[in-house]
């Protein structure tokens, strides 16, 4: 396949959001109304508001623009309300302090970036239940009727934010960071990756005696269904536990989920809400398709044949898809990829979200050699 649209796509990248930049400042977006940013600043703890950021550092790190400099940190600054509240810290803590924080250490060494990221990497350590060896996901504290609810439920979507963890044993030399993010990992292999390699999205343990009790659909069309972004956070979370361990399960992992996704991919590269939704069914979740061209690139690249391997291959499709068919790169707007989608029982579908953005930037990055590795 002609690479020619790779560098197409950077240079449209570059430009496009070096306007939205500009056009944006102060603001925390998650969507789009009529083509322009809304803003979660008033919603700090929403767990998608580390993303722009993250957008942000990947371009300081491409261009050295001082502008997105600026803009990355005053996010950061905001996200402090949340490091401050217990009830909005949760499981996606990875999400919102990596891709901020996380970033702004790694690019500048800055003292106060790195506490920030550690605090949160404890936060997140402190939500490890020992009964079961999961994670917690979400809290339910300020609610007094339904607290204790959520007290054993686990998500896919947590591999994704391990990467914290493993950052905090890294710099600390603390193993604990570490024994948890690889004691939850082992926990989703032993319940959440079906027989045929699809991920289940909420697990239910018994958080006093840690006994797997259920599965539920979560953000996918039904119980025993096959929600896409599900199987991307899986893929990408596995093998970047795979990268921080080097357990040789995990990338096996990551490479069996990644497996029955590739299977799953329709002809025209585009990726549906879930894998099992009903036949007359068209939305689609192009988020689903970007995180697992990220997990994929990053399995070829372990895996060692590079462009040869089947999962640059699918990547490649994958993210020409989206480059062909769901870029809107007018200057005019905002956003750039479109059809995105958070939940199949959503009342909205196919809009624009900023991790859609996110993870098709760090792709095409990672396909151009400008990433700022932030996992
Ligand atoms: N982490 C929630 C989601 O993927 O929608």
């Amino acid at each position: 396949m002609d690479k020619a649209w790779i560098g197409d796509a950077q240079n449209r990248i570059r430009e496009k959001l070096h306007k939205t930049a500009e056009r944006s400042a102060h603001k925390v977006p998650y969507t789009t109304r009529n083509g322009v940013f809304d803003d979660w600043t008033d919603n700090i703890s929403w767990w998608t508001n580390g993303f722009w950021g993250g957008i942000l550092w990947q371009l300081y790190h491409a261009t050295k623009e001082k502008l997105y400099r600026e803009l990355a940190v005053e996010l950061e600054e905001k996200l402090d309300r949340t490091l401050m509240d217990p009830e909005g810290m949760d499981h996606d803590s990875g999400f919102r302090w990596l891709l901020t924080s996380g970033a702004h250490f790694r690019e500048t060494g800055n003292e106060e970036a790195y506490r920030r990221t550690l605090l949160a990497a404890c936060n997140m350590a402190g939500r490890f239940n020992p009964a079961g060896n999961f994670i917690r996901a979400w809290n339910d504290w300020g609610n007094k009727e339904a607290r204790g609810e959520n007290a054993g439920i686990a998500i896919i979507d947590c591999m994704m934010n391990l990467p914290l963890l493993y950052w905090a044993s890294e710099q600390t030399k603390d193993p604990r960071f570490y024994q948890i993010a690889a004691r939850h990992a082992d926990t989703v292999i032993r319940h959440f990756i079906r027989e045929d390699g699809s991920v289940i999205h909420i697990g239910e343990f018994d958080p006093y005696t840690g006994e797997f009790l259920r599965s539920h659909g979560g953000q996918g069309c039904a119980h025993g269904s096959s929600w896409t972004r599900g199987q991307a956070w899986a893929i990408y979370g596995f093998v970047l536990s795979y990268l921080h361990t080097k357990r040789e399960k995990y990338l096996e992992c990551a490479e069996r989920i990644a497996d029955y996704f590739i299977a799953n991919i329709p002809e025209s590269g585009t990726i549906p809400v879930d894998f099992r939704q009903p036949a007359g069914c068209v939305w689609e979740d192009s988020t689903a398709a970007a995180i697992a061209a990220c997990g994929m690139l990053e399995i070829a690249k372990a895996a060692g044949n590079g462009e040869e391997s089947c999962y640059y291959q699918a990547a490649r499709k994958l993210l020409f898809a989206l480059y062909d068919k769901r870029c809107d790169w007018s200057p005019e707007t905002d956003a750039i990829v479109q059809k995105c989608t958070a939940a199949y029982h959503d009342r909205e579908h196919e809009f624009t979200i900023i991790y859609g953005d996110y993870f098709f930037i760090e792709a095409i990055w990672k396909l151009t050699g400008q990433e700022l590795f932030l996992w």
